[in-house]
């Protein structure tokens, strides 16, 4: 039978014959229009040939891992607790691996039990299920600004709306949160909650100061508004105590999320949300609607490997690496950048947030960076109102110094080449750059 393209009426896709890149589009739900591949999604391909060096990517790098002996953990998990870890488990998550999350919360001052832990896929699931138990299409959630790409996304998939507040070098300013709950609620809308990473800032690289914390707990307290924490970077401080979480101090107002990615490896997939009591049971509903049950296997091979083996050992070990590949950066950033470029000195984690001379576009830039061949992400990505152009984030977790230091050198000669451009042809700045938001850098030039 010969086919036919389809109709305005009848629009089944009849394979070859749409002139159309997606032949689905007009039956997607609303919601899937804020679905959109990431820039950094979009960079992974090119970033990834071995000339670029990237330092746009956020991965862990668990090369220092020993494989070994979690290969051992796994064989004998097979071989002993096989029939359990390839079954169907619990929707809330492991018991045992449970209690163990606790104990590793308790090394950021958080008492909690077992029974209000939720297990996830990755801590990126918890953000998921928190926003569906709490969001409906136009509730506003405040970030920071700028903020983890990976939560803006799962915001815009809920239809949310995203209001941006300031951070400066101690992290999100108490004021701008003030101003824009005030802001929010004189438009009539209702906030949902605040989403923080209080440590290691993804992608700015700061740290909330442990003085700030009552003032946000209390702001968010007064006005009846829930707190977000994400903390997957807690434990991989530079110095030796790792920060007070905000949970240890606000049990009820704070739904704490935690990671297994960065401290141990992602490709388990194991994270887990605290909630208070109630907040809990929706979670696991949730949880059970999107997957019966976070995966036995994982959970139980991450149980393994925290109780037979010297997890903290490696997390110091980890943090010795991160901390050497941070010195290079900022080094390289001295020795090299032009003046009037500002970065932060991060305390822990991946980033550092690099806002380039005025005038410049980081995204524009990207281009001409990537022929270069350096990658970083451009600002932009990490709001959700356009703002952030004029800088970027760098991250220094995966490359090795030697490449870092190079990476910076490619860099350097992209942003002086802009400059260049911009003396001989003008100063019409590029029409995208906003400006709005204090910069969360520390100026070092
Ligand atoms: C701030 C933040 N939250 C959550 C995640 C998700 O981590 P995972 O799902 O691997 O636990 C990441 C990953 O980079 C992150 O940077």
């Amino acid at each position: 039978m010969e086919q036919q393209p389809p109709s305005a009426t009848d629009r089944t896709p009849v394979p070859g014959t749409s002139t159309r890149l997606d032949s689905y589009v007009e039956r997607y739900a609303a919601r899937t229009a804020g679905m959109t591949a990431s820039e950094i999604r979009a960079l992974f391909a090119v970033a990834s040939r071995p000339e670029v060096v990237s330092l746009a990517g956020g991965m862990p790098n668990i090369s220092g891992l020993p494989l070994d002996v979690v290969g051992g953990a796994i064989h004998d998990l097979v071989r002993t607790h096989g029939a359990v870890a390839m079954q169907y488990g619990s929707g809330q998550g492991d018991p045992a691996l449970r209690e163990q999350i606790c104990d590793v919360m308790r090394l950021e001052g958080i008492e909690a039990h077992p029974d209000d832990v939720v297990v996830t896929v990755g801590s990126q699931q918890a953000v998921d299920l928190v926003t569906r138990i709490f969001c409906d299409p136009g509730d506003v959630v405040i970030c920071e600004a700028p903020s983890y790409v990976g939560a803006l996304g799962v915001f815009r998939a809920y239809e949310c709306d995203v209001v941006h507040a300031a951070m400066d070098e101690h992290g999100l300013v108490p004021d701008a949160l003030r101003e824009a709950i005030t802001s929010v609620r004189a438009s009539g809308r209702t906030i949902k909650f605040l989403y923080t990473i209080p440590n290691y800032h993804n992608p700015a690289g700061v740290s909330m100061a442990a003085e700030r914390r009552p003032e946000i707990l209390e702001i968010c307290r007064e006005a009846d508004i829930l707190v977000l924490e994400d903390n997957p970077y807690g434990l991989l401080g530079f110095d030796d105590v790792p920060y007070r979480a905000l949970r240890a101090d606000e049990a009820e107002g704070v739904i704490y999320l935690g990671s297994f990615s960065k401290t141990f490896a992602p490709g388990f997939r194991v994270g887990w949300a605290l909630a208070p009591h109630a907040v809990r049971e929706k979670l696991v509903l949730a949880q059970e609607s999107a997957t019966l049950c976070p995966p036995s296997f994982s959970q139980m091979a991450v149980s393994s490997y925290l109780s037979n083996h010297d997890w903290m050992g490696q997390v110091k070990e980890f943090r010795e690496m991160y901390r050497e590949r941070r010195d290079t950066m900022i080094d390289s950033l001295q020795d090299l950048m032009p003046a009037a470029t500002r970065w932060n000195v991060p305390d822990g984690g991946f980033y550092v947030w690099l806002t380039l001379p005025d005038g410049l576009d980081a995204k524009a830039m990207l281009p001409r960076a990537v022929t270069a061949r350096v990658a970083y992400v451009p600002g932009t990505a990490f709001f959700s109102d356009g703002f952030g152009a004029q800088s970027m984030r760098l991250s220094y977790c995966y490359p090795t110094p030697e490449r870092i230091r190079e990476g910076v050198r490619r860099l350097v000669g992209v942003i002086e080449e802009e400059m260049e451009l911009r003396e001989t042809f003008g100063a019409a700045g590029p029409a995208t750059l906003r400006r709005g938001y204090e910069s969360p850098n520390t100026d070092l030039t």
